[in-house]
């Protein structure tokens, strides 16, 4: 008789980009976030169903990322059973914090708990990523890897995939604002510059150079300098309402440095205390308000560490 298993994995949100590391950095936040639970069921295949008070979201399972990443990783490994896939998707779609790669990373860490020989949660990574091709026509990691991994990720390269963790201290912490506006990550892609200037360039790499040396060194200042975009942010800025208020205000109450979380529309601060994030958070959550009519949910974060978390195995 088959044995029975249920796992429950949370999976964290994620900043990507980090201003100027477009598609290549990317850290995990302890909130929001996404659940999968999962369990083994005789019948082969996936049986999949979605918990959610997000009305956008997917629900089929040929539509969603968590679906699409579970069936990938059964059609390589063949398991001898089928697998019963709940997501409570907590986060909402499109919002610049990594929902997508959230939802994958906790399908596919589940689904390889139930497997009789998981593989290394490294490996994981490449299933997740195509859960991001599926949602945005691009594989990107730098949201797939911190949620799945945790700490702030550096993907050195694409092909062949190289992620590096970088080490990092706990010093600073993230004031984040989600706006309740969506911008669909396929959109704010398209919208970018084909081809930068070796001028554009070199800025671009030396800010990235600064945010690897600060993250490790916990130097909120540094990290706040160098979060500073060339390249995207002067496009998708536009497709923020309020944007450059909003970072004026976050700078203005104490932030070492603001930018565009992933694709956006959320934003992310650079501060050095807990005190300082909340204060940022309410000057950049009163601005999209007052200058965009638009309400904002605030996120306060030191960088998560764990990354996707088993919370429970049952077994029986
Ligand atoms: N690096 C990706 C982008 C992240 O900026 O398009 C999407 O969340």
């Amino acid at each position: 008789m088959m044995r029975e298993r249920r796992i429950r994995v949370f999976a964290p949100a994620t900043i990507a980009n980090l201003g100027a590391g477009f598609d290549v950095l990317g850290i995990a936040i302890d909130q929001p976030g996404d659940v999968v639970v999962a369990e083994r069921r005789a019948e082969p295949g996936l049986f999949f169903c979605v918990r959610t008070r997000h009305p956008d979201v997917p629900t089929a399972a040929d539509k969603n990322v968590a679906a699409y990443v579970a069936t990938l990783m059964l059609e390589e490994f063949h398991p001898p059973f089928g697998v019963k896939l709940t997501l409570e998707k907590r986060m909402p779609i499109s919002s610049g914090l990594g929902s997508s790669a959230a939802s994958s990373v906790a399908a596919v860490v589940a689904v390889n708990a139930l497997l009789p020989g998981p593989i290394h949660r490294k490996d994981l990574l490449r299933f997740a990523m195509e859960g991001e091709r599926k949602a945005s026509g691009s594989a990107h990691a730098d949201n797939a890897a911190p949620s799945l991994l945790g700490g702030a990720c550096l993907v050195r390269r694409y092909d062949p995939l190289d992620v590096i963790s970088i080490p990092t201290k706990q010093s600073i912490v993230w004031a984040v604002v989600h706006p309740h506006i969506s911008i669909r990550t396929e959109d704010a892609r398209n919208i970018l510059p084909k081809a930068i200037t070796l001028q554009t360039a070199v800025r671009q790499w030396g800010n990235i150079s600064g945010l690897t040396v600060g993250l490790a060194s916990g130097d909120a200042a540094l990290v706040g300098r160098c979060v500073e975009d060339a390249v995207a942010e002067p496009v998708r800025g536009n497709l923020i309402p309020a944007f450059h208020e909003v970072k004026e205000a976050a700078l203005r109450a104490g932030a070492n440095g603001c930018s565009i979380s992933g694709s956006g529309p959320s934003m992310f601060a650079v501060t050095s205390s807990i005190r300082m994030a909340h204060r940022v958070a309410r000057a950049m959550k009163s601005v999209f308000a007052v200058s965009a009519g638009i309400d904002s949910d605030i996120y306060v974060s030191r960088i998560n560490r764990t990354g996707a978390d088993i919370s429970w195995v049952k077994s029986t």
